[in-house]
């Protein structure tokens, strides 16, 4: 087991570390000349694309989560609307689901026992199903119309990781591709898109080599009875990741909250040195994120802010900064998650957790 884990100390921060090849790999080979995405298996054509008015997304976990910032970007690049459920709900509702509904179900191993029943359900009520999963020949994958597949490589650790950002960029590239068909994108914004993307990795790879600044943090603040994580948009997505991430290997409570809900209740739990993860890494959201984050210091949090790098308006007013190197809005859920996993992993390891495998939990839950 020692020479798996590659000279680390767990198969999850082997993992955190493989990140940028996992994403140069998802990406390979299916962008071409900066302007065209070509997904091997995915065959889904200009003329079904007219017949598609709504899309599901529907995983469990962190692939719930990979599905909640793909929902942001398919709406916003391709201009349909996404609903993303997780699985065990989507199966119980009668959702409604026809021929002209589009269903991508996401799974890292491809054997989630509730996934692939709702994958079932949606075929049978007409949908076309599009897999995103990790596995060659999974259940998934078999069942699926099209798959896609993640090339992260095989994942050990229970806390998934490398899985999450290659779904992202799965994700991506789908959205890419739909909205490409569907003539919604402009041609410079692929371009952008695709720059930035092939750019992840090296930006990634940055976060990964100042980990020193996260395993410190987490050093002096393993103790945490309660972590708050609060962001709006697409850091409101990575915050669920980021929340989800640390409760399951460090056994630490937390919870991720839209900033904007903060004043309906969770206030109330904010007291003296609560620490509270705010992600502030959005433009447009900043201003608001910014009022969010002056009500939790009022109240005496302990707040540490991700913000993006050269933006230095929450120097003196947060107790620490984590800084996100500069990529597309829609793209920098890759870099902020990056951190998150790094704090949650020292978290863990102060704690003298099993870190690879927590408590309770199993790698691929095949009972419903
Ligand atoms: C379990 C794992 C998670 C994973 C989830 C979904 O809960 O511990 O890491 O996100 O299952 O698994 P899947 O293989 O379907 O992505």
């Amino acid at each position: 087991e020692a020479a798996e884990k590659g000279g680390y100390e767990h198969f999850m921060i082997k993992e955190i570390h493989e990140q940028p090849s996992a994403i140069k790999d998802t990406l390979r080979g299916r962008i071409i000349d900066d302007s065209e995405i070509v997904l091997d298996d995915v065959k889904i054509t200009k003329e079904d694309l007219e017949k598609i008015d709504k899309i599901f997304i529907v995983a469990c976990g962190t692939a719930y989560h990979a599905g909640v910032v793909g929902k942001y970007v398919i709406e916003n690049l391709a201009r349909i609307p996404v609903e993303v459920d997780v699985a065990s709900e989507f199966r119980y509702r009668n959702p409604l689901v026809n021929e002209r509904t589009l269903t991508i179900v996401i799974s890292q191993s491809g054997e989630t026992a509730d996934t692939i029943a709702a994958l079932k359900e949606a075929k049978k009520k007409g949908s076309r199903v599009i897999a995103i999963t990790n596995v060659v020949g999974s259940s998934v994958s078999r069942e699926a119309d099209d798959v896609l597949y993640t090339w992260a490589g095989p994942e050990i650790a229970v806390a998934s990781t490398k899985a999450y950002t290659t779904q992202l960029i799965a994700l991506y590239l789908v959205a890419m591709d739909l909205a490409i068909k569907r003539g919604t994108i402009t041609k410079t914004k692929v371009m952008e898109l695709c720059t930035e993307l092939k750019k992840l990795p090296e930006k990634v790879q940055y976060l990964l080599d100042n980990k020193d600044v996260i395993q410190k943090f987490a050093s002096e603040h393993y103790n945490a009875k309660d972590v708050f994580y609060i962001g709006r948009g697409l850091d409101y997505a990575v915050a669920m990741e980021g929340s989800l991430k640390l409760k399951e290997i460090s056994y630490i409570h937390s919870e991720a909250y839209p900033a904007g809900e903060l004043k309906h209740g969770t206030l109330a739990l904010v007291e003296e040195g609560t620490l509270v993860i705010a992600l502030a890494t959005q433009d447009d959201l900043f201003e608001k994120m910014l009022s969010n984050i002056k009500e939790v210091k009022a109240r005496g949090g302990f707040l540490v802010a991700f913000a993006k790098q050269g933006n230095l308006q929450l120097e003196g007013v947060v107790d620490k900064v984590i800084y996100i190197p500069e990529t597309l809005k829609e793209l920098t859920p890759v870099l902020t998650v990056v951190p998150l996993q790094l704090l949650a992993y020292y978290m863990a390891v102060e704690k003298g957790c099993d870190v690879d495998k927590p408590r309770n939990l199993a790698k691929s839950v095949t009972v419903e």
